[in-house]
């Protein structure tokens, strides 16, 4: 039986691309270097099975040929606002993500981030390694306690109540939540969490602000000026969703005047570009280049979920993981 062709557009773990290469026809991309539009246009003519990432921008520009030969966008990643959705389904294109597999891991890198922007770890440690630490004092680095503090978290999924169960359990943190459809009383009530109406009721409560929502153009700038302004003077804006949630322009301005206590970010709009205001931010901004699920163990399985969704597919059955 002729094996399907796929087509893996950045490096993979090796555990991975090793299955991949015994079950499949496939070509890895040993460079790992992003696609162009070009190239992308060239492979939805050639393989069966594309598997991208967040890094492949499959706009209608890429996805623009006469009758497509790829009947799979098998994503890595669980965000996928980086597809055309309309235009790969009309090229009866099936998409998937790879959910679950890093919630965990995720959710560990926005406790990182709000412990460090809020105890004010980033400057600290630059500060040790230029050789200026003059040694401990009362009043050097004084940053902002975390425990028993109130989170926000917008967008109650799975990421989003990774996050509630360690700052609730771990931290004795008060949650508040505020998701676009209604969330279950029963899982609520895990957390003692409240649900709010409307992100602008949530954000006046809350010490900190955490974005679990997807991307894509119904929460693109969903934080933007009105709404930095809504938060207290002193709370911690955390942000491991998309780049694109947050309008980074209104966000560096909020830091620079210092209308908001701080933020942290481990996604940009333009990435890799960071916005440079955002760069000038040194003080109560901390950055990190999207580290969400990057451990070994996430992007492992992410990558065995994957072939969990192209054995399902080539199989016949409905792909766990179709979001399209
Ligand atoms: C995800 O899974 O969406 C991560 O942000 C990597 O793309």
């Amino acid at each position: 039986m002729v094996k399907p062709s796929v087509l893996v557009t950045r490096r993979w773990p090796a555990a991975v691309e090793q299955r991949l290469a015994a079950e499949y026809e496939v070509e890895l991309n040993r460079s790992d270097r992003p696609l162009t539009p070009s190239e992308l246009r060239e492979a939805f003519l050639k393989y069966d099975a594309v598997l991208p990432t967040v890094t492949d921008r499959i706009g209608p520009d890429a996805l623009d040929v006469p009758k497509a030969q790829t009947r799979i966008l098998a994503n890595y990643g669980v965000g996928y606002s980086h597809i055309d959705l309309e235009n790969a389904k009309r090229h009866g294109m099936a998409i998937t993500n790879t959910p679950d597999v890093l919630s965990d891991c995720t959710a560990d890198l926005a406790m990182t981030l709000m412990l460090m922007v809020a105890r004010r770890a980033g400057e600290g440690e630059r500060q040790l390694r230029a050789g200026d630490w003059d040694g401990w004092c009362p009043t050097h680095l004084v940053g902002t306690k975390v425990s028993g503090k109130t989170l926000g978290i917008i967008g109650f999924g799975r990421i989003g109540q990774e996050v509630a169960r360690r700052a609730h359990f771990g931290f004795g943190m008060k949650i508040v939540v505020f998701n676009r459809s209604p969330v279950d009383q029963q899982v609520l009530e895990q957390f003692s969490a409240v649900q709010e109406n409307s992100v602008d009721d949530l954000l006046p409560l809350c010490d900190f602000v955490s974005l679990h929502c997807p991307g894509g153009p119904e929460t693109r700038k969903l934080i933007n000026s009105r709404r930095l302004d809504l938060m207290k003077p002193d709370a911690f804006l955390i942000n491991t969703s998309r780049g694109e949630v947050v309008d980074e322009f209104a966000l560096a301005q909020s830091l620079m005047f210092e209308t908001i206590g701080g933020a942290a970010l481990d996604v940009f709009e333009r990435e890799p570009a960071i916005h440079p205001m955002l760069q000038q931010c040194t003080r109560n901004l901390v950055m990190l280049p999207h580290l969400g699920s990057a451990t070994r163990e996430a992007r492992q399985a992410m990558g065995f979920r994957v072939l969990d969704n192209l054995h399902d597919f080539f199989d016949g059955k409905p792909p766990r993981d179709r979001v399209a």
